[in-house]
């Protein structure tokens, strides 16, 4: 069922463009319109355009692009009826016909049936039954009221107690399967997927009870933690663990943990802006997620070698998010959860006080592997330091980490902030070469520089004149047809636009966006970027149905495929000519 052209037609005007992107990224004005770092790809200068007379964006670097559905498609990883209906809310308009949505039906199901299992667990843990959980949560020094607060159970040693208690409820096999709360084994019986295990929900910002984490009890248990598959209503990917609280902390910014039960003690101990990731490495999905709800992430990793490993991959996704990455430094404890139980929360307080930025960090782990003693080791360090230290563009901070290398290397500051101030002042001469290179000759959604050929851009030029002027489908389709748009997404897009038309619809960035991925939007709008650079003028389009006319005339009317050999020779001979010429 497709969306009615006046609904999506609201869902845009009360979204505008710069007003929804500027939740996400941020903007600078350039002329008319904004550019912006691109939130898909990893770039230092602003390559991400934002067009308001056409609501439109798109990126010279990655060709991503597109109308406000897209940008919500992309960053917030949802569908295009998902990503009309965030909209929707944002601005306060209902859906139209929401229960016919087939998907939708299916994951409020699932929802259902997630909160149903929450409420089972839970029952068990403060049951009879629930002895052995009660007793592990309670050396875990979790109180009643933490754990009510994050609605914990437990799921008892047994292959069938979830799955009887909820086929009781009416719930089917199926389903339950969909929910990934049951497995089906070899012999094609079903049991439950979570046993003898505390039960972590996981909920989502609006509250919904998306999964489960269970947290084995026995030391020997095959895998500590087990986390529910990915269903229609968990994408690990992209969702954090307790944001339904963080998201309201007054704090200025997020404690990023490794565990469940890091989140959980330090909520207990009041700071309830811990987060962690859902059972995998940070992405940028879950980066992109931070900045929305804060400026600061202090990095809060286990203090082992794995988790130092992975706070330099949490600092590269979180800075590229445009978050202000800052790491907290942990010994005498392997984690937070230990660290708050021995220290209480002042000290983990302090911690926080004493995070450094990012950079100190990763000013330490360049010495790592080296030997600082030796002038060797030294001088390998520096080379590497001052290429990092020349990236901090806040001159203060600049200042206080080239004095801390310079005591590490027991060297005199001066010099090394002469070799810094060099290395910027080189970087930014290369910078503005750059710049001036994509001047002249700007950046084309190419990446292998191929260049198009005139019928590429005659079938391009087309379907932009039918995405700006739809009234000039009559003029094109008496001289020319499908079969003359030779590239198959070029054919499928001019299909589908004059099918559009044809039937009275609307044909713009948005309304298509459900017969294309995000992907295809994006070239689209590149087409329509490219072409928006000349006026739309009816000669212009003569000229480009011309060169499709010609085409047709060279191959005979026929497409290579069709033609007989004879023909297939002469047609060759044909083009070997031309290029002589
Ligand atoms: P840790 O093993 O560091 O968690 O794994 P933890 O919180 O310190 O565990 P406790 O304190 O012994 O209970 C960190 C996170 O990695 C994921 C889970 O999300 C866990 O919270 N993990 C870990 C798994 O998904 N599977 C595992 O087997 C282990
Ligand atoms: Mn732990």
């Amino acid at each position: 069922m497709p969306l009615p052209d006046e609904f999506l037609q609201s869902v845009r005007d009360s979204n505008e463009i710069t007003s929804v992107m500027s939740t996400y990224v941020s903007l600078k004005r350039a002329g008319r319109d904004n550019v912006c770092l691109c939130p898909f790809h990893s770039e230092k200068t602003p390559s991400c355009h934002v067009y308001t007379d056409t609501q439109s964006f798109y990126c010279f670097g990655c060709g991503a692009g597109g109308d406000v559905i897209t940008f919500i498609r992309l960053i917030e990883n949802l569908d295009y009826i998902e990503s009309v209906k965030f909209l929707a809310q944002r601005a306060g308009i209902p859906m139209p016909d929401d229960e016919r949505d087939q998907s939708g039906r299916i994951k409020q199901r699932l929802l259902e049936i997630n909160r149903e299992a929450a409420r089972f667990y839970r029952d068990v843990l403060i049951s009879e039954k629930g002895e052995e959980g009660r007793r592990y949560l309670s050396e875990r020094r979790l109180t009643e009221n933490t754990i009510r607060k994050y609605g914990l159970g437990y799921a008892p040693d047994s292959w069938d107690s979830l799955k009887n208690h909820m086929l009781a409820k009416g719930y089917g096999e199926e389903e339950l399967i969909t929910a990934a709360l049951i497995s089906r084994s070899r012999k094609g019986t079903t049991y439950d997927k979570f046993r003898h295990r505390v039960m972590f929900p996981i909920i989502d910002r609006r509250g919904n009870i998306i999964a489960f984490g269970g947290r084995a009890l026995e030391a020997e248990a095959q895998a500590k933690y087990l986390n529910s598959d990915e269903t229609p209503v968990f994408h690990k990917r992209s969702g954090l663990f307790s944001l339904n609280f963080a998201k309201n902390t007054k704090e200025k910014f997020l404690i990023l943990c490794e565990g469940y039960m890091d989140v959980i003690s330090l909520n207990q101990a009041g700071f309830d802006n811990a987060v962690a990731t859902l059972g995998t490495a940070i992405t940028p999905e879950q980066a992109r997620l931070m900045r929305q709800y804060c400026e600061q992430v202090v990095i809060s990793y286990d203090s082992d070698g794995a988790g130092q490993k992975a706070t330099m991959k949490a600092i590269n996704l979180l800075s590229e998010a445009g978050v202000d990455a800052r790491v907290l430094q942990m010994s005498g404890a392997k984690d937070p959860d230990e660290y708050v139980k021995k220290y209480g929360a002042d000290g983990f307080r302090m911690l926080l006080s004493q995070s450094g930025g990012a950079i100190s960090f990763e000013l330490r782990k360049l010495t790592e592997g080296l030997n600082m003693d030796s002038p060797e080791g030294k001088s390998a360090y520096l080379k590497k330091a001052v290429n990092l230290l020349a990236e901090v563009n806040n001159s203060i901070d600049r200042m206080v980490y080239i004095s801390d290398t310079a005591k590490l290397c027991s060297l005199d500051s001066g010099e090394i902030e002469k070799a810094v101030e060099a290395r910027r002042r080189s970087k930014a001469y290369s910078a503005r070469l750059e710049e001036r290179r994509e001047l002249i000759n700007p950046p084309r959604n190419d990446p292998k520089g191929l260049g198009l050929k005139p019928e590429q851009k005659a079938q391009r030029g087309i379907i932009a004149f039918l995405f700006h002027s739809p009234d000039m489908l009559n003029k094109v389709e008496s001289r020319v047809s499908e079969d003359d748009f030779s590239d198959e997404f070029y054919r499928r897009v001019f299909n589908i636009a004059a099918d559009r038309i044809k039937k009275g619809v609307s044909v713009d960035l948005s309304s298509i966006g459900d017969e294309f991925s995000a992907q295809e939007v994006g070239r689209i709008t590149g087409i329509i970027n490219e072409n928006n650079l000349l006026p739309y003028q009816k000669e212009r389009l003569s000229e480009y149905i011309r060169v499709l006319e010609k085409q047709r005339d060279r191959y005979g009317g026929k497409k290579p495929e069709e033609m007989s050999n004879e023909e297939l020779l002469e047609h060759m001979e044909r083009i070997r000519k031309e290029k002589r010429r």
